[in-house]
């Protein structure tokens, strides 16, 4: 049979690719969510916080990060880094990408937003 090594080639690809898909996605779940961290800056009333949003994936950008941020007001930040959409819901970068390890950083003065990272999609195509 002539057809045999080729079939072979396929199937040995589609297993590979499979199993990188499946590599990469299961390094890039779990421990690495994104993260967000705030640092108080000044001790002042208001106080002021500095907000740092960070893709913890070393190997795929991540995409439409949303965090829960209770009554955060959008005059307090250009919206293209943190638009406020609703109630407890504000998305990051616009929802475009932050790549492998990319940092995005804002401050605000205001009494401290508790905030956390509720969806994201990595992407590990
Ligand atoms: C958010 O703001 C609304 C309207 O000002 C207020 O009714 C609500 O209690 C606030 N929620 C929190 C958690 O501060
Ligand atoms: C936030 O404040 C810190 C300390 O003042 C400053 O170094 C940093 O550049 C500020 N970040 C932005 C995005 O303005």
């Amino acid at each position: 049979m002539q057809t045999l090594p080729a079939f072979k080639l396929v199937l040995w690809t589609s297993l590979t690719l499979a199993s990188l898909h499946f590599g990469c996605g299961a390094k890039c779940s779990g421990t690495n969510s994104p993260t967000v961290k705030q640092t108080q800056l000044e001790f002042k009333n208001p106080p002021k916080f500095m907000v740092e949003v960070q893709n913890n994936c070393p190997m795929c950008p991540v995409i439409d990060i949303h965090v829960k941020c209770g009554n955060f007001s959008q005059a307090l930040v250009n919206p293209r880094l943190f638009k406020v959409l609703a109630f407890d819901d504000c998305v990051v970068n616009g929802g475009l990408p932050l790549g492998p390890l990319q940092k995005l950083s804002f401050n605000y003065s205001h009494q401290k937003y508790l905030m956390h990272p509720t969806t994201w999609y990595f992407q590990c195509e």
